[in-house]
């Protein structure tokens, strides 16, 4: 794959569950067989590393370790720039998608990897909290020409109450395009299996549909 498309997880704001949208969508996209890279690219907090590290140093029934159906790798501002960092490690991997995970409070990593990005998904929580940091996200994603997906996340009810508000207000107000997919709050399906391969990926497994089938059509 000479040029896979690269998809940036970032909202600039933290605990927005860019890392664990990172994970469950690479866990989404090789289930259906494509060969996917997650860059760590949040060197502050290193989740997708922790992540992987915890899989890797879990032993299976049969007492070998377990590994992940994808690959991870780290960056850090001393592995030199992000770019060609990211373009050796597809390389290296023969990636066919390259999922990045950039840290909330590094608008200047963001700024970096959008030049090569196919897609930026945003995943904002639906409080007013969350979702008045869109234009810092935005702005960026605007200046770059990449197109931005908000992705509600964690909402109590898909669909209703204050998620359908927030989908409103990102629309309307923001004029953002935002996922038909929505992440339901639930912690057990999504929070407590951090660091292991989830049983189970929820509405991750149609958000991958749904990306895969609008990269397709633009
Ligand atoms: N859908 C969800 N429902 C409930 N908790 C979640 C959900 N998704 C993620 N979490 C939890 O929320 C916290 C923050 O998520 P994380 O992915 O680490 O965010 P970020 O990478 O943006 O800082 C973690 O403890 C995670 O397990
Ligand atoms: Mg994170």
């Amino acid at each position: 794959m000479p040029n896979p498309p690269w998809w940036v997880i970032n909202y600039l704001k933290g605990g927005s569950r860019k890392t664990t949208t990172s994970i469950f969508l690479a866990f989404a996209l090789a289930a259906s067989g494509e060969d996917v890279l997650v860059v760590d690219a949040d060197h502050g907090t290193q989740g997708v590393t922790d992540w992987a590290s915890r899989v890797y140093a879990t032993p299976d029934p049969e007492g070998d370790f377990l590994s992940l159906p994808f690959d991870v790798v780290q960056w850090s501002p001393q592995s030199g720039l992000l770019v060609p960092f990211v373009q050796r490690a597809a390389k290296d991997t023969g990636a066919q998608r390259v999922l990045i995970d950039v840290g909330g409070e590094a608008p200047e990593v963001l700024r970096q990897v959008l030049v090569k990005a196919r897609l930026l998904i945003a995943p904002i929580g639906p409080e007013e909290g969350e979702l008045s940091r869109v234009p810092a996200t935005a702005s960026l994603a605007k200046a770059a020409r990449v197109p931005l997906h908000a992705l509600l996340t964690r909402v109590p009810a898909p669909g209703k109450g204050i998620a359908r508000d927030a989908r409103r207000y990102l629309a309307e107000d923001e004029h953002l395009p935002v996922l038909q997919t929505e992440i339901p709050q639930d912690r057990e399906t999504y929070a407590h299996v951090w660091g292991k391969i989830p049983p189970n990926l929820g509405a991750y497994a149609p958000l991958a549909d749904e990306l895969r089938m609008w990269e397709a059509a633009g």
